[in-house]
């Protein structure tokens, strides 16, 4: 007798797979974390994305909008993911509008290149409480409803898309230490502490936690920040990354889509790293 379908095979990247399901997500107003969201609304999840700015967050929030007929999307800018306060309202309002929080993808970074001289200890600090204290206040302001959307769609080894998820949006420059980046690496390796932690503390609710890291992906505000525009200009830059090219953020959200999926419901604690094998190989060929 064959094995049946649902055997060997998710339902990733099909149309509905997320219908229902409600996508919190700090820094949506982003490159990649809109693409993030926009391909989890068009498979059919309705989301709320925060953001500083309000006018950036609330057009990003209608275009993201239009990624599928009847899809909600929620901008809520003048946030500040440094304070818990600002976060509890977000989610707040994220619930009283969509309903619940099933997905949350912890994006909001903030940077600037300086050498270690050169950066005051406020400097440091800016950079630490945006990423790594903003990424802590993202899950302890969502956690309960994090908690609540697993114990309604519980984890199981099928095709049923569980809820509970977080994703945190990270970087893998702290594996080898980066120059100029002393802040931002420090915060990414409290990020890698901190989701494993949550892996630990929360699989046993049937919460997954999971870190995302981008490498260099053409047309971001990182690579705008942090890229070297003679070395793009001339190639150098991408021929530098193993698999020869940047990527791009659809594959980002590729690697988000998975890990939400029934495809990821046994992935727990992970780092995908998605930078074309660039962490490997910090100095080229
Ligand atoms: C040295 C600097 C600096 C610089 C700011 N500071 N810029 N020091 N070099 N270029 C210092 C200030 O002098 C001050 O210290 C302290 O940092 C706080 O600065 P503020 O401007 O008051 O902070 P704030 O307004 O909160 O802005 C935060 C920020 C800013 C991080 C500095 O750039 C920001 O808002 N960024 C958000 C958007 C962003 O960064 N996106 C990039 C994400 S890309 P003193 O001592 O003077 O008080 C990304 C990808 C990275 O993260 C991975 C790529 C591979």
């Amino acid at each position: 007798m064959p094995v049946p379908k649902a055997e060997y095979l998710s339902s990733v990247w099909r149309d509905g797979i997320f219908e229902n399901k409600v996508v919190f997500c700090t820094g949506g107003a982003g490159t990649i974390c809109s693409a993030q969201v926009r391909a989890l609304v068009h498979l059919g999840a309705n989301a709320c994305i925060i953001g500083r700015n309000v006018s950036k967050t609330e057009s990003m929030a209608r275009d993201i909008a239009t990624a599928r007929p009847g899809a909600k999307v929620v901008g809520i800018g003048g946030a500040d993911v440094r304070s818990i306060d600002s976060l509890n309202k977000c989610v707040e309002q994220c619930v009283q509008e969509l309903g619940a929080i099933d997905y949350v993808i912890a994006g909001a970074a903030g940077n600037f290149i300086s050498p270690i001289q050169n950066l005051s200890a406020n400097a440091f600090k800016t950079v630490i409480d945006i990423d790594l204290l903003g990424a802590f206040n993202t899950l302890k302001a969502t956690l309960p409803h994090l908690i609540a959307s697993a114990e309604k769609n519980p984890n199981k080894a099928d095709n049923s898309c569980t809820g509970g998820r977080i994703i945190f949006v990270s970087a893998s420059f702290h594996y080898t230490g980066m120059a100029l980046q002393s802040h931002a690496a420090a915060a990414k390796a409290g990020i890698d502490a901190l989701s494993a932690t949550a892996a630990i503390e929360f699989g046993p609710r049937g919460v997954t936690s999971n870190i995302i890291t981008p490498g260099p992906i053409a047309g971001t505000e990182g690579m705008e920040r942090l890229g070297s525009r003679d070395a793009e200009a001339s190639g150098l830059a991408q021929k530098k990354v193993p698999l020869g090219r940047y990527g791009s953020v659809k594959e980002i959200a590729d690697a988000t889509v998975y890990l939400f999926s029934d495809s990821g419901n046994y992935v727990n604690g992970a780092v995908l790293v998605v930078d074309g094998g660039d962490w490997r190989s910090p100095g080229g060929m």
